[in-house]
C-alpha cells in the first residue's frame, strides 16, 4: 500500500448486499492486502483494517491522526467468531445472545491464543467485540474471514461520521476505499458493556442501558459521569477501567547508551552505545519508520520482559506522526506503580 492512497468510494446498491458484491469483494481484498477500507455499520462509519495485521493497526491510527493508542474494537461476523478472540461470562453470554448482530460492544477477557494484533487492543489484556448488523458490515467481514478493527471512521476530534461524504472530508488520500452505504441508520456510536467483574456501562450508545438492565444489573463506571473531552471520545479513558499495560521490566527511555544486565528496545539503523552487550535486543523499526514501530511497540516490550533483564533501555522515538503515541504508551509503561 502506498502512503498516498487515492481514496476511492464504490457504492452498494440494497439489493445488491452479498459477500460476493463486486464493491464488497473489493472491501475484504483491501483488508487482506494490508489496506484500509470505511464502510457503513447499522451505528457509524467504520474504518476498517485487518486486526490481526499489526502493520494496518499502526497505519489506521496514523489515518486517523490518533493522539494516543485508543484500544480499538474488533468486529465479527457471528457470535461463534467472537469466542475465538474472548472468554465470555454468563453475563456476556446472555447480553451477546440478545443483542448479537447489533449495536452492542462488550469489553471481555482476551483469549491467550487471541489473533488479534497488541496494537488493536493496545496491550491490554481485554478485547472489546462487536457483531455488526448492518447488511455491508456483516457482508464484507463474512468476505474477510477475519476480525477487522473499525473506529469511527473520522479523523481525531471530529464527530463520528454518518455518511459516506462524511468519511470522504475527513480521511480523503489517507485510506484506500470507502464502501458508500448510505447514511448509517443509527448515527450514534454502539453501547459499550464491559464483563470482566461484573457488568459496567463504558459507553452509553446506540443500544438504550433499560434494554440491557432488562437482562443484567448494570454497575455505572466511576468517571462515566465525565463529560467526554471530544464528541468523538467515549466518556471514559479504557485506562480508567483496564490498566494500562505494564511490563515487569522497569523501563529507562531515551537511552542512548546499554548498561550491563539491561535488555535494549531500539529504534533505526544506529544502536545504542553498548548495544552488543544487552541482555536481548530488539529493535521497534531498524530503518526508522514510525508505523513500523507502532506496530511492533507492544509485541516487542512483552518479548524483552519476558526474557527476564530487570531494566529495558529504550533508545529515543522521535515525537512526529505516530512518535506522539509511541512515546505516550512508553512514558506509561515507564511510570512508576505500586
Ligand atoms: O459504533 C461503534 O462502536 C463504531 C462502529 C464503527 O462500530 N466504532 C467505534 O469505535 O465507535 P471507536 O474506536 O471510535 O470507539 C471505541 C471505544 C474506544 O474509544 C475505546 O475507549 C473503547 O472503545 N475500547 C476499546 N477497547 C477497549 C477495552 N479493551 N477496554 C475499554 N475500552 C475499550
Ligand atoms: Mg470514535
Amino acid at each position: 500500500m502506498t502512503a498516498q492512497p487515492a481514496t476511492q468510494v464504490v457504492t452498494v446498491e440494497a439489493g445488491a448486499i452479498t459477500p460476493g458484491a463486486a464493491a464488497i469483494a473489493r472491501a475484504a481484498q483491501t483488508l487482506a492486502a494490508g489496506g484500509l477500507a470505511a464502510f457503513p455499520t447499522e451505528t457509524v462509519y467504520g474504518l476498517g483494517g485487518d486486526a490481526t495485521n499489526g502493520a494496518a493497526v499502526a497505519r489506521l491510527y496514523a489515518a486517523k491522526e490518533r493522539p494516543s493508542f485508543n484500544p480499538l474494537i474488533a468486529h465479527v461476523a457471528d457470535s461463534a467468531a467472537a469466542l475465538a478472540l474472548a472468554r465470555f461470562d454468563p453475563a456476556a453470554e446472555r447480553l451477546a445472545a440478545a443483542f448479537w448482530p447489533g449495536p452492542l460492544t462488550l469489553v471481555l477477557p482476551k483469549r491467550a491464543d487471541c489473533p488479534v494484533a497488541e496494537l488493536a487492543t493496545a496491550g491490554l489484556d481485554t478485547i472489546a467485540v462487536r457483531v455488526p448488523s448492518h447488511p455491508i458490515a456483516r457482508a464484507i467481514l463474512m468476505a474477510f474471514g477475519r476480525p477487522v478493527v473499525a473506529p469511527s471512521a473520522n479523523r481525531s476530534g471530529h464527530v463520528s461520521p454518518t455518511t459516506a461524504q462524511h468519511v470522504l472530508c475527513d480521511l480523503r488520500g489517507r485510506i484506500e476505499l470507502i464502501v458508500d452505504g448510505g447514511p448509517t441508520p443509527m448515527g450514534l456510536e454502539s453501547t459499550i458493556v464491559a464483563c470482566l467483574d461484573r457488568p459496567v456501562l463504558l459507553r452509553p450508545g446506540a443500544l438504550a442501558r433499560a434494554e440491557i438492565e432488562r437482562l443484567v444489573p448494570l454497575t455505572q463506571a466511576p468517571h462515566a459521569a465525565a463529560p467526554p473531552a471530544h464528541a468523538d471520545e467515549p466518556p471514559i479513558a479504557p485506562g480508567g477501567l483496564a490498566s494500562h499495560y505494564a511490563p515487569r521490566a522497569r523501563l529507562r527511555l531515551n537511552a542512548r547508551r546499554v548498561e550491563a544486565g539491561e535488555a535494549l528496545l531500539a529504534f533505526g539503523p544506529a544502536p545504542a552505545a553498548g548495544a552488543e552487550r544487552a541482555a536481548a535486543m530488539l529493535n521497534l523499526s531498524p530503518r526508522g519508520d514510525l508505523i513500523e514501530a507502532a506496530a511492533n511497540l507492544f509485541s516487542h516490550l512483552r518479548a524483552l520482559d519476558a526474557a527476564g533483564a530487570a531494566t529495558i533501555a529504550v533508545m529515543p522515538v522521535p515525537r512526529a506522526g505516530l512518535g506522539e503515541a509511541i512515546n505516550d504508551r512508553l512514558e506509561r509503561a515507564a511510570a512508576p506503580r505500586s
